[in-house]
């Protein structure tokens, strides 16, 4: 029961959580994000830890944000209070509500720019904008495209808009539906790139540069970003799949969906990157290119391809329709919290947390054209948002999730919750009481310099 004491909504169908999740963790940071991180950290090392941090510390966690949801039916405020407080806890650990809700917000601020972006290039392939580009041409388009403030703060405002008029019209219409096509037509268009770039002559470069694990070691800087980028990925620590989770029905199996989200984010970066990075080494471009990494470098596959202006608007719509399912997850529990502590309706709630994101989101843009000497550390306004988020909010939030489910939490909650057999939740509990925290702790420690390998 809400406050207000209605039922609190569910998903609709049997498959509605597993749709919506997989919505909200497939999105522009398996596609934008993985790509240039991998690029910039360089390449196999990075992928290796990336990939050990979803095992140890991306699988526990969503397993125990799940499950606070669902016990907790609420924002990631209420539920955590709640949860603890039945294990006669103190509700200051409702601390780890308010991040993760404060995370979500701050990720969206930027992740509307970067949407942004990919609804650009959708306009540009639909009119021609992008043909006849060569690398360095491509790399002017996009330095114009962020130069203007107007362009691009109108990109950015558009996604904000389609953001909260979706989630000011509730939970299940349209997203379900929306995952449905949107993940397979997504997936399609990827093997129409890695097809494309097994005949461009860079793919084996590609494969060697993802999955040779010892070119070179990673930074401890290396580690903790692949560390965040986990994090970031599953949409963890941000309230998103918490807040999914409190409308989870009771019957369905948490480890299972756990597991398939996990799964389909992966499966989807990994063919992101087998399909960016053999058009990257054919055409000679840097890997360490940074965040136009993608928009310099696909326009011109889709340019040399068959049917490529075709390919290349269904991809841009794909993919700015993957940002959507994403955005709205990240406002999902700042709207749950005002509707379901602060009285407020859903519509209200969506437009009066739009009109806070635009203006912050407007800060971000601004970085990219008459904000871009804003800078504190070197960091503009919009790597701020994303250092601070990635870096230190979301592994500091997730630790605070193991370590409740774990230790602070009576015992027989997480069990109850996760219905495993003995031996699964063993080792569930295991991961989550040391693996996974032993594993933030390190990578953490290596970053401050407490110690060095
Ligand atoms: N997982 C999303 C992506 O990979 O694009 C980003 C994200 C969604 C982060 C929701 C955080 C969040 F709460
Ligand atoms: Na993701």
């Amino acid at each position: 029961m809400t406050t207000s004491g209605q039922p609190r909504t569910q998903w609709l169908g049997r498959w509605g959580f597993m749709l919506a999740a997989t919505g909200s963790a497939v999105g522009l940071g398996n596609i934008w994000k993985f790509p240039y991180m991998t690029g910039e950290y360089g390449g196999g090392a990075f992928v290796l830890v990336y990939l050990l941090c979803i095992l140890a510390v991306g699988v526990p966690v969503m397993m125990a944000e799940i499950a606070f949801g669902r016990r907790g039916r609420g924002s990631p405020i209420d539920a955590v209070r709640r949860v603890v407080n039945e294990s006669g806890r103190s509700s200051a650990w409702s601390l780890f509500g308010w991040m993760s809700m404060l995370c979500g917000f701050m990720i969206l601020s930027f992740y509307v720019v970067v949407a942004g972006w990919s609804f650009s290039y959708l306009w540009k392939m639909l009119t021609g904008g992008l043909s006849g580009g060569t690398v360095e041409e491509l790399a002017a388009v996009f330095g114009a495209n962020n130069a203007n403030p107007w362009n691009l703060g109108f990109w950015s405002t558009l996604v904000t808009l389609a953001t909260m008029v979706i989630v000011g019209k509730g939970v299940q219409e349209g997203i379900e539906k929306n995952v449905r096509w949107m993940m397979p037509g997504l997936v399609i268009m990827l093997l129409v790139l890695i097809v494309f770039g097994a005949f461009s002559g860079g793919f084996s470069d590609a494969f060697a540069f993802l999955f040779s694990f010892n070119t070179g070691s990673l930074s401890s800087e290396g580690m903790l970003a692949a560390l965040g980028h986990a994090f970031f990925t599953l949409s963890l620590a941000a309230g998103a799949i918490m807040t999914y989770g409190s409308y989870l029905p009771k019957d369905t199996s948490i480890a299972r969906t756990t597991l398939g989200v996990a799964l389909a984010d992966t499966v989807v970066a990994l063919m992101a990157g087998l399909a960016i990075f053999p058009v990257i080494f054919a055409n000679g471009m840097d890997p360490g290119e940074g965040p136009g990494l993608i928009f310099m470098s696909l326009p011109i596959a889709f340019q040399a391809m068959p049917l490529g202006t075709l390919f290349g608007i269904l991809f841009f719509i794909m993919l700015s329709m993957a940002a959507l399912t994403s955005s709205i997850s990240m406002v999902e529990a700042t709207i749950s919290w005002l509707c379901d502590s602060k009285g407020f309706s859903r519509r209200s709630a969506a437009w009066s947390t739009g009109i806070v994101l635009w203006l912050i989101s407007t800060a971000a843009m601004l970085s990219f054209n008459v904000g871009a000497d804003w800078t504190l550390a070197g960091k503009t306004f919009f790597d701020w948002l994303d250092y601070l988020t990635s870096r230190w909010l979301m592994p500091l939030g997730g630790l605070g999730t193991v370590v409740m489910a774990g230790f602070v939490l009576n015992i027989n909650i997480m069990r109850d919750e996760l219905g495993l057999n003995p031996r699964l939740y063993a080792l569930w509990l295991l991961m989550a009481r040391y693996v996974s925290p032993l594993g933030i702790l390190v990578i953490f420690a290596n970053v401050l310099g407490l110690y060095s390998v």
